[in-house]
């Protein structure tokens, strides 16, 4: 895609969801006017006016329109697209990205925020070495992505050995968007937050079952024993305390698992890069099944390129 396009486009779908979260009215429908960096146009239940390179109309709820570039958004912020015009690469885009525009109308329906899990693993299945090590299985597009995630989401999420073995900064750095606020699960006075506080002054989360006073960080207690709705209720404690309506879980493996066997994911992301990493990090530590008819199966699938490498996005069933 063009460079110019693309920026375009990033900025029109940051601006949309700034004003799908500012906004007093319920939204019905919008237009999107891009493609001329700087001139980036959204209109929320309104006419849309002016020249753009780019058009795109976006209706909530079940309406269906037939116009040019038409994509319906559902309660589950699915999308159907109708007469779609844009290029491949275009589409792509927003159909990776547009959802997380509305994130907030989904958590205001549902009192909980909208969940994406992202992992970069290896073709068999690794997300790290056997030591930890993990920097970089994904190209620099993936990174890009990652980015993107990040600033499109309220808040990122690692579990406690992610922070341990990548020390990451978790902030928004490839492209133009603010922080999201960062939430560690697990650990306790051991856990070194350096890297998180010198990237970025915004809100760091610890939801642990040991909490301990710590001026850079809000923490959350966390049921001592693990039961099916630790993370319900967290995601409850994020969404009504912290105004978080979006959550970007970037790892590892055995949160990621959580989530997944609480069924509190609504889209799983895995980037597949080609490489083989032998006995390392699995990609997720799920009880072991008799049948391949039990699964895990995923609903509205599909891989999407990531410029030499591929992605899967797909609604575990
Ligand atoms: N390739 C990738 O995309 C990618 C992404 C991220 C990380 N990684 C790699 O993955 C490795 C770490 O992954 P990991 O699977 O070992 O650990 P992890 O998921 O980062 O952290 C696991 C910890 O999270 C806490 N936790 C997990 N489930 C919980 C639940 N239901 N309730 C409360 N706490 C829960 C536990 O902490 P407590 O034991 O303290 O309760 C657990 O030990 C690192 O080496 C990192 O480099 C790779």
């Amino acid at each position: 895609m063009d460079k110019d396009v693309e920026n375009s486009c990033w900025r029109c779908l940051y601006l949309l969801r700034r004003k799908v979260m500012t906004t007093n009215h319920e939204v019905h429908c919008c237009h999107l006017h891009f493609g001329i960096p700087g001139c980036e146009n959204v209109f929320i239940n309104e006419k849309a006016c002016g020249n753009s390179p780019y058009h795109v109309s976006v209706k909530l709820g079940k309406t269906t329109t037939n116009s040019s570039c038409d994509v319906v958004v559902d309660n589950d912020l699915n999308l159907s697209w109708l007469n779609d015009q844009l290029p491949t690469s275009l589409h792509n885009y927003f159909e990776l990205y547009l959802p997380y525009c509305f994130a907030y109308m989904y958590a205001k329906q549902y009192r909980k925020p909208y969940t994406t899990s992202h992992t970069a693993q290896s073709l068999d299945g690794c997300t790290a070495t056997k030591s930890g090590h993990s920097k970089w299985i994904g190209n620099q597009q993936n990174l890009i992505h990652a980015h993107r995630m990040r600033a499109l989401c309220d808040a990122v999420l690692i579990g406690k050995n992610t922070l341990i073995n990548d020390q990451p900064k978790l902030n928004v750095r490839h492209v133009e968007g603010s922080c999201p606020k960062r939430v560690i699960i697990g650990g306790g006075e051991e856990l070194d937050f350096s890297s998180l506080v010198d990237a970025d002054p915004g809100i760091i989360i610890h939801a642990t079952k040991s909490p301990y006073p710590h001026a850079s960080l809000n923490t959350i207690k966390l049921d001592n024993q693990e039961n099916e709705n630790s993370l319900e209720n967290l995601l409850c404690v994020l969404c009504k305390k912290f105004n978080i309506y979006s959550v970007y879980i970037e790892g590892g493996a055995k949160i990621i698992s959580s989530f997944l066997q609480q069924k509190l994911l609504n889209v799983m992301q895995m980037h597949i890069s080609p490489m083989l990493i032998g006995d390392g990090m699995r990609i997720c530590s799920l009880p072991a099944i008799e049948e391949i008819k039990e699964a895990q199966k995923f609903i509205r699938g599909k891989f999407f390129p990531i410029d030499d490498e591929i992605m899967f996005v797909g609604i575990p069933q």
